[in-house]
């Protein structure tokens, strides 16, 4: 088994190679004068499990060209398996034709991973419309959630938690982790305006007055759902308000917008970024444990 990455998940590729005891070796991916892609292998595949550790951000677009690009070429080079462990695997939300004429890109993106890599590994993709990967991917799948990471990083750090998830969909991981925290938890009913402005309110009235609320969701994006949860908690006198997201993407100044309401941001490393405080590698090296045997 060889390690590698295109780029954007280098410090948990390294862990798990370090872990796993098998060579880690970055790809080279640069560009032609004319901006074509140039990737190269720097080491040998022929007979060996190829793992890419690629997170789909930032640049998602990039990323996803890079991946399908070194999955040929692993293929083409006579490796024995490709696998693809994206922590965040992007495209995922346009799940359905919203207006006509739209592209649903999470198939068009399952579609050239099918051809390029042999299995992927993802954490807490974003299943709304899709009961399961295997709606989109003919390859193997493997889904694996950072709910326990969460729950336990909340049972060592606060005292007096109530969950909140942001939105309808949210209550999967905000009951998963509420039930092993052992804390009440409620989700609010959100109405997207536009992909920059939503409405929430809180669906059951729990106790939050005194509480520590950790508002729980898949991805923080604009940062705009956290937000509206957010002031629902503070009018509603919480004591604190902490988010906690799985894949921190914080696009146009999210972090700048979120900070007057929250008293701490953390995320999961599935995407880098400062906020990183639940590491994902020991999750990912269970299951890549199975493939090294
Ligand atoms: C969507 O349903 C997701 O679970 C997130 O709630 C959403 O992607 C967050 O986006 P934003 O941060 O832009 O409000």
């Amino acid at each position: 088994m060889i390690i590698t990455t295109c780029g954007n998940s280098e410090l948990i590729a390294k862990r798990l190679a370090k872990q796993l005891k098998v060579k880690y070796s970055p790809l080279t991916i640069a560009s032609f004068p004319d901006g074509d892609i140039y990737l190269k292998f720097n080491t040998k595949v022929k007979g060996k499990k190829v793992v890419i550790v690629q997170s789909f951000q930032p640049k998602s677009d990039m990323s996803l060209f890079d991946i399908v690009f070194a999955g040929e070429t692993a293929k083409n080079l006579g490796a024995k398996k490709v696998i693809l462990v994206a922590p965040y695997l992007a495209y995922m939300r346009q799940d359905k034709r919203f207006n006509p004429g739209e592209a649903i890109s999470s198939r068009i993106m399952a579609k050239m991973l099918n051809g390029a890599v042999d299995k992927i590994i993802t954490i807490d993709p974003h299943l709304h419309r899709y009961n399961s990967l295997k709606d989109i991917f003919t390859i193997s799948t493997k889904k694996l959630s950072a709910n326990r990471s969460i729950a336990e990083h909340i049972k060592k750090k606060f005292k007096n938690p109530v969950i909140i998830g942001p939105d309808a969909e949210s209550y999967q991981w905000a009951e998963a982790i509420a039930k092993v925290v052992n804390c009440p938890v409620t989700v609010c009913k959100k109405t997207r305006i536009s992909s920059r402005h939503v409405v929430e309110k809180m669906i059951d009235k729990i106790t939050i007055a005194g509480k520590q609320v950790i508002i729980v969701d898949d991805i923080v994006s604009t940062g705009h759902t956290m937000i509206e949860a957010a002031k629902t908690a503070r009018k509603m006198k919480a004591v604190s308000v902490t988010a906690i997201g799985v894949h921190g993407l914080f696009v146009e100044n999210a972090i700048k917008k979120m900070d007057k309401y929250f008293d701490d941001i953390i995320t999961t490393n599935c995407i880098k970024h400062s906020t990183n405080k639940i590491d994902m590698t020991p999750l990912l090296l269970q299951e890549l444990r199975k493939e090294k045997r």
